[in-house]
């Protein structure tokens, strides 16, 4: 039985991960230290794969905890590296906070990892790298453009770390650069769980069409684009879950054609933010209000993955509809508390 290491699995994507990771016979230890989930998550877990998984309470930014952790489990056959600060907006208030987090945890995680080469590793990266791609849909080698914010040059430097560590140590990696992951698991047990006002736009969407919040409001609609809303890869986050299995069966196989590999991990299909609407209103019956604001500082027009690469050396293609992935969440968001 392998066993692998998921950091940060207990948020979003992570605990998803976790669940396709225990439906495929690995042993898991799950390091999540809470500062962008809940507890219960772990047992939310159990009820869906009938096993919960190791769980240790690590700060994985300082380096004698994390040491500790890894030392407890030298048998590690992979690490997913889930866990980091991930708000935009948030990361341009506190960028020492994100760099130290971000940075400090990527470092601890790769001394381990440089030392048990066979040891696989996968990274948490974004689209965000790309910045306004000169040309869609993106592939991996478009340019990486400056980083928009702190948050964003912690995955194009974490990349580049990534490489220099694996240049120096042998160590094999995967940076997976996520579209826009949405939806829950098909259950409503795991899901999105935005703690405090959601900056992402479905869980605010569903929020709002819960009565949580006030009208959505779309910010901008004078864009050059089909109905003057900007475009996003969204991408079901089981099907993000399932190309994590893909990379990490690639690395223990021991197929990776470079030190370090990277793919996208989109649909390839562009959709709107009106037609993200659409989509939840068609897919849940529930009309939703909502309202056009000025654009929001920093987005880009236009994102959604070339996904060829990872059809071809990963095997693996997103399979979920924009659709379904509204159902989802909006089953997850009825499963919530109504405060
Ligand atoms: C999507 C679209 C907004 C909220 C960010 C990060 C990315 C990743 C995902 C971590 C945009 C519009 C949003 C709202 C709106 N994060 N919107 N009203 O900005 O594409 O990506 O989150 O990995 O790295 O950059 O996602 O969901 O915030 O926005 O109109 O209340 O929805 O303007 O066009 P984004 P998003």
């Amino acid at each position: 039985m392998k066993t692998v290491l998921v950091t940060g699995g207990l948020g979003f994507i992570g605990s998803h991960t976790v669940v396709e990771l225990i439906g495929r016979g690995y042993r898991v230890v799950v390091a999540d230290n809470l500062t962008n989930t809940r507890a219960d998550v772990l047992d939310r877990i159990a009820t869906i794969t009938g096993t919960a998984p190791v769980w240790a309470n690590v700060d994985l930014a300082d380096p004698v905890a994390c040491g500790a952790l890894l030392a407890g489990h030298p048998e590690l056959d992979g690490v997913i590296h889930f866990a980091a600060h991930k708000a935009v907006g948030e990361s341009v208030q506190k960028p020492l906070a994100y760099y130290h987090n971000n940075f400090g945890s990527l470092v601890n995680l790769l001394r381990f990892v440089a030392e048990r080469p066979r040891c696989g590793f996968i990274f948490s990266s974004s689209c965000t790298v790309y910045g306004q791609a000169d040309t869609l849909p993106i592939r991996e080698d478009a340019p990486v453009k400056p980083a928009e914010s702190p948050y964003g040059n912690t995955k194009q430097v974490g990349e580049e770390i990534l490489r220099d560590a694996a240049r120096a140590h042998g160590l094999k990696a995967i940076a997976l650069r996520y579209f826009n992951p949405i939806g829950a698991h098909p259950s409503a047990k795991i899901g999105e769980l935005p703690l405090g006002v959601p900056q992402n736009l479905v869980p605010f969407l569903t929020q709002s069409a819960a009565g949580l919040r006030g009208a959505l409001k779309v910010f901008g609609n004078d864009y050059p684009t089909r109905d003057g809303t900007c475009i996003r890869d969204y991408i079901h986050v089981v099907d993000v879950a399932l190309a994590h299995i893909y990379a990490l069966e690639r690395l223990l196989a021991g197929k990776g054609e470079q030190p370090v590999e990277v793919f996208n991990l989109g649909t390839g299909t562009g959709s709107t933010v009106l037609e993200v609407i659409q989509a939840f209103e068609r897919a849940t019956g529930v009309k939703l209000a909502y309202e056009f604001a000025p654009r929001r500082p920093g987005d880009v027009v236009a994102a959604y993955a070339d996904t060829e690469r990872a059809a071809r050396l990963l095997g693996w293609r997103a399979e979920r509809s924009l659709d379904t992935a509204m159902a989802d969440a909006w089953r997850w968001q009825q499963s919530l508390p109504k405060a």
